[in-house]
């Protein structure tokens, strides 16, 4: 079960946007899928609450489990060496901040998706994120394997293929899926719905599916907890 941090230390890249909508692609094609919320600032907390006020008919994801309220350091530590094993994948929705509870979730994950955002200030601030985890790799036992992925990326422009020339120097795989900026993301945000439940026929649709196809590779790849 691959454990996955959702991290980059600027706020406003769409971190939140990913975890949640990447846990509903894998919970389309997996068993279990658990959504975890480390952010003080409570999006996924906050996604959940308006959640839990829709009709269930129009919840259609029903092997996911997620949690209502961020989780500190020890709690996070303690349920996953309890409960790992349960789900087929755990997702991980970082603050903005590299802090210890981001350093505390890069030590637990398999991997780390970096959201970015095609605009050379976000490139720039991606730069003390991937140091956090290469600094960890050396002094705290953190083996987290780390992976930049276009987000927020503005339709029709070329600005997601100079993202990716910019952030060659980093010498981090770059995800093949790019997360446009999708309206329809954010109206699901707001309604406590995935894309798969708020707008199944959506271009936003299809790019989250082709990041659970990429991501569904993973599992074969990570180590037991
Ligand atoms: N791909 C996207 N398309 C449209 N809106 C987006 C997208 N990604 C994020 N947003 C919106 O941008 C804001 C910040 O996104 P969020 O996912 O909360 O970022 P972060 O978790 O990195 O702070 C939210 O209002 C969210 O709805
Ligand atoms: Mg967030």
């Amino acid at each position: 079960m691959p454990i996955i941090a959702i991290a980059n230390g600027k706020g406003g890249v769409g971190k939140s946007t990913v975890a949640i909508n990447l846990t509903g692609a894998l919970a389309r094609k997996t068993e279990a899928v658990f959504l975890i919320d480390v952010d003080p600032q409570g999006t996924v907390s906050d996604w959940f609450k308006s959640r839990q006020e829709q009709l269930p008919n129009r919840l259609t994801h029903t092997n996911l489990q997620i949690t209502s309220l961020p989780w500190s350091a020890q709690d996070l530590t303690a349920k996953l060496s309890e409960e790992a094993q349960k789900f087929t994948f755990i997702i991980i929705d970082c603050g903005p901040a590299n802090d210890k509870i981001t350093r505390t979730v890069f030590a637990l994950s398999d991997f780390a998706i970096i959201p970015v955002t095609p605009s050379p200030y976000d490139i720039h601030s991606v730069r003390k994120t991937i140091d956090m985890i290469h600094e960890g790799k050396s002094s705290a036992g953190i083996e987290v394997k780390p992976f930049l992925l276009i987000s927020r990326k503005i339709v029709g422009t070329s600005l997601g293929c100079e993202a990716r020339e910019a952030l060659a120097v980093f010498n981090v795989p770059i995800l093949k899926t790019e997360i446009c900026q999708r309206i329809a993301l954010c109206e699901a945000g707001i309604v406590g719905q995935t894309i798969y439940e708020y707008a199944s026929d959506s271009q936003a649709n299809d790019e989250f599916e082709s990041l659970g196809k990429e991501i569904l590779k993973w599992q074969k790849q990570s180590s037991p907890h």
